[in-house]
């Protein structure tokens, strides 16, 4: 893939967890990666925080810090002693955050000065559950700014070691809140059409790989996801649209992203929603469409997995709960051996071991760390 060597096509997919303890990442982290690298194998890091508006969650690591890239300098090392290759993710929760986790208590910033529904829940930094307030529209030149952000935590995460950076533009966050026709409510050159709700995405791309190297960018969408009010009235066009961006950049540039990674629609947080075929017909008209590596994510097993691959459907599958609790996840998939079942109370607690670095290996003399 790119520049990379990959063994295997089981991908730990990018999973915030809460552990990073005041915004830095720890030996947990490194010790949880380390369990989770194979020869060969490909991480993606838990959404980092690119600057200090970024957060919704307590405890998730920033890359905009010097103390922040010499700390990942630690976790990138563990997991290249093991032979895999790890980009870091990197996120702008936009309006999904609460004044609690903005810099002198402000507003959350977005494309949009409508606020999430209350449907949906922001987790407070007690653990109990808020209501999502109401975000400030970014103005047009702060829009630049945001976008230098995003290009200078690649430069630091290149810094730190990584061997790539993957664009957080899924799930109802930031890009995903310029992308989508249900949140997006501009009048600028942001807004209303759809090259103009796909100018921010594209300018960070741009930003990104002009800094560290088209190669070493990947960019994660969800067009038909719905996460977080994250509606569009046309997924299937909006993906396409980004695809056909995406080819001409490639072609422009001359050199392909490392890869591009979607969520199918049947994963949401809250429940595992039942497979939808339109949905599935709308991942490989993408996959077809995009002209580079395609991995896809969401409420795979092992078996629809090896059929996404063989099927064509997919290059990679990233894994997320069931990677949480089976470190060795590759070796068991390789054996076909039994799965231990995550705890879905642990996801976002704060303790560096449990739910976290104590879940079992299959065979424990493959807990070297
Ligand atoms: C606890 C948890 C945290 C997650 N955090 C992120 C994140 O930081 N960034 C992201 O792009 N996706 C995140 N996701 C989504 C996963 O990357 C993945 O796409 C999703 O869990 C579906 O895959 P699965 O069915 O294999 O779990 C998260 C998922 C879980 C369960």
């Amino acid at each position: 893939m790119a520049r990379f060597n990959l063994s295997h096509r089981v991908v730990l997919a990018p999973m915030t967890r809460c552990r990073a303890l005041n915004e830095i990442p720890n030996a947990a982290l490194a010790e949880f990666y380390a369990q989770r690298s194979t020869p060969g194998g490909f991480l993606i890091t838990e959404g980092t925080s690119i600057s200090p508006t970024s957060f919704g969650f307590s405890h998730v690591p920033g890359i905009y810090t010097d103390e922040q890239v010499e700390a990942w300098r630690n976790v990138v090392d563990a997991v290249h002693a093991k032979g895999s290759t790890i980009f870091c993710q990197l996120w702008h929760v936009g309006r999904a955050s609460h004044p609690v986790y903005q810099p002198g208590g402000a507003a959350p910033i977005s494309s949009t000065s409508n606020p999430i529904s209350e449907k949906w829940k922001v987790i407070m930094p007690d653990g109990s559950l808020g209501v999502f307030t109401e975000p400030r529209a970014l103005t047009t030149a702060e829009i630049c700014e945001v976008v230098e952000h995003y290009r200078l935590s690649a430069i630091n995460a290149i810094r730190a070691g990584f061997d790539g950076v993957e664009i957080h533009g899924a799930h109802g966050y930031l890009i995903d809140q310029f992308l989508k026709d249900a949140i997006n409510d501009r009048t600028d050159e942001y807004g209303g059409s759809l090259e103009n709700r796909c100018r921010f995405l594209m300018q960070v791309i741009e930003a990104v790989a002009s800094a560290i190297g088209a190669e070493r960018v990947a960019v994660r969408i969800s067009p038909a996801i719905d996460h977080m009010d994250a509606f569009d009235s046309d997924p299937l066009g909006l993906g396409l649209e980004v695809i056909e961006r995406l080819n001409k950049f490639q072609k422009e540039k001359g050199t392909k992203l490392t890869y591009l990674h979607v969520t199918q629609p049947r994963f949401t947080l809250m429940q595992t929603v039942s497979e939808n075929e339109e949905e599935k017909v709308y991942m490989q008209k993408w996959r077809k469409a995009y002209e580079g590596t395609f991995m896809c994510s969401g409420g795979f097993t092992r078996e629809s997995g090896m059929e996404a691959v063989a099927e064509g459907h997919a290059d990679l599958v990233s894994f997320g709960r069931l990677y949480i609790s089976n470190p060795d996840l590759v070796s068991r998939f390789k054996l076909n051996a039994p799965l231990t079942k995550y705890n879905r109370n642990t996801f976002y607690t704060h303790d560096p071991v449990i739910g976290y670095t104590d879940y079992p290996f299959l065979h424990n003399e493959t807990h070297t760390n």
